[in-house]
């Protein structure tokens, strides 16, 4: 498992490229258009920028050469593993894997999904190739977060989930835990119904985002507060999983606030826009 593709260069993608590359793997990234292929090399040269300044890694240019970061499916005909991380978008993401299954040569590659909430099935039946599909979950930010969530469906064959793990835990050093194909899989199935609640208590007045947060900071030791979390997340793919989760589970817990739509109308997706709950500079 050397050449490895990634699907989107946002937030995640970015990172997956990022963390592959740090572990000496040979990266192609696949983008929409020029603007996007430029946001993303950006994106890349600026965080491994920062992490050779802090001393984590010897040289950022040495790693950016085993990243390419292109227009068009086509360049990942040679990979060993494709990771998708585009948009948090079923129809989106069911069409790429049926375009996946015709452009990546090898029988053996494995096509994975990094989606927080959409079943791994879904995707699995858009190609011929279900045995090779899998869901390898990573965390944001992923060059700091350890875990990743492995989510086989039905009809992934063990031997693939099995490569998934060693590529996860011998190469990039992370560890990996097992979930079953439902969608939020563990940690999106508790984490967002309690972001949801916290969006909830502003939505009604029962305190300020700055105070809830501080609650759950200090009063439980969280590392940050859910809102923050929320911004961090971005508040679109906050509420594109909650849709998916009340979606599989119809529970009205997973339901998105009329606040949190409100503020994606609005364009208000927390940090990568600059204002959510929070406003940055
Ligand atoms: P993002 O919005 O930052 O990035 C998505 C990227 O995909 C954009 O750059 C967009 O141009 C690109 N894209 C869209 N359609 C494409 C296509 N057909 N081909 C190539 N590129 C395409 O989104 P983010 O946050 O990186 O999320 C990506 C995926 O990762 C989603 O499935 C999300 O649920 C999942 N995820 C997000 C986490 C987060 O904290 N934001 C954490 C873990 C998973």
């Amino acid at each position: 498992m050397d050449r490895i593709g990634v699907v989107g260069c946002g937030l995640m993608g970015s990172g997956i490229a990022e963390v592959s590359a740090r572990a000496g793997l040979d990266v192609v990234v696949v983008e929409t258009s020029p603007h996007a292929v430029e946001a993303g090399r950006t994106r890349l040269t600026k965080s491994l920028e920062r992490a050779e300044q802090r001393g984590k890694v010897d040289s950022a240019a040495e790693v950016l050469d085993r990243i390419r970061v292109v227009e068009g499916l086509g360049a990942l005909a040679d990979r060993d593993m494709v990771v998708e991380a585009i948009v948090e978008d079923e129809k989106l993401k069911v069409e790429l894997f049926r375009e996946l299954d015709e452009v990546v040569t090898s029988p053996d590659a494995l096509l994975t999904s990094n989606t927080s909430s959409i079943p791994i099935m879904k995707l699995a039946v858009a190609t011929k190739r279900p045995s090779h599909v899998l869901g390898v979950h990573f965390f944001n930010p992923v060059p700091v977060l350890s875990l990743v969530e492995l989510v086989p469906s039905l009809l992934t064959a063990p031997d693939s989930t099995q490569r998934a793990r060693t590529f996860v835990e011998d190469r990039l050093g992370k560890h990996a835990i097992d979930c079953q194909d439902r969608a939020g899989f563990v940690v999106n199935a508790l984490l967002i119904p309690f972001i949801l609640s916290a969006i909830r208590m502003v939505e009604s007045g029962f305190a300020s985002a700055a105070d809830i947060d501080e609650g759950l900071v200090r009063g439980a030791a969280h590392p940050q507060g859910p809102l923050a979390l929320a911004d961090l997340i971005g508040l679109d793919t906050t509420k594109a999983v909650a849709e998916s989760l009340y979606e599989e589970f119809k529970e009205p817990l997973y339901a998105p606030p009329p606040l949190l739509a409100r503020m994606v109308d609005a364009g208000l997706l927390g940090r990568k826009t600059g204002r959510g709950f929070y406003t940055y500079s």
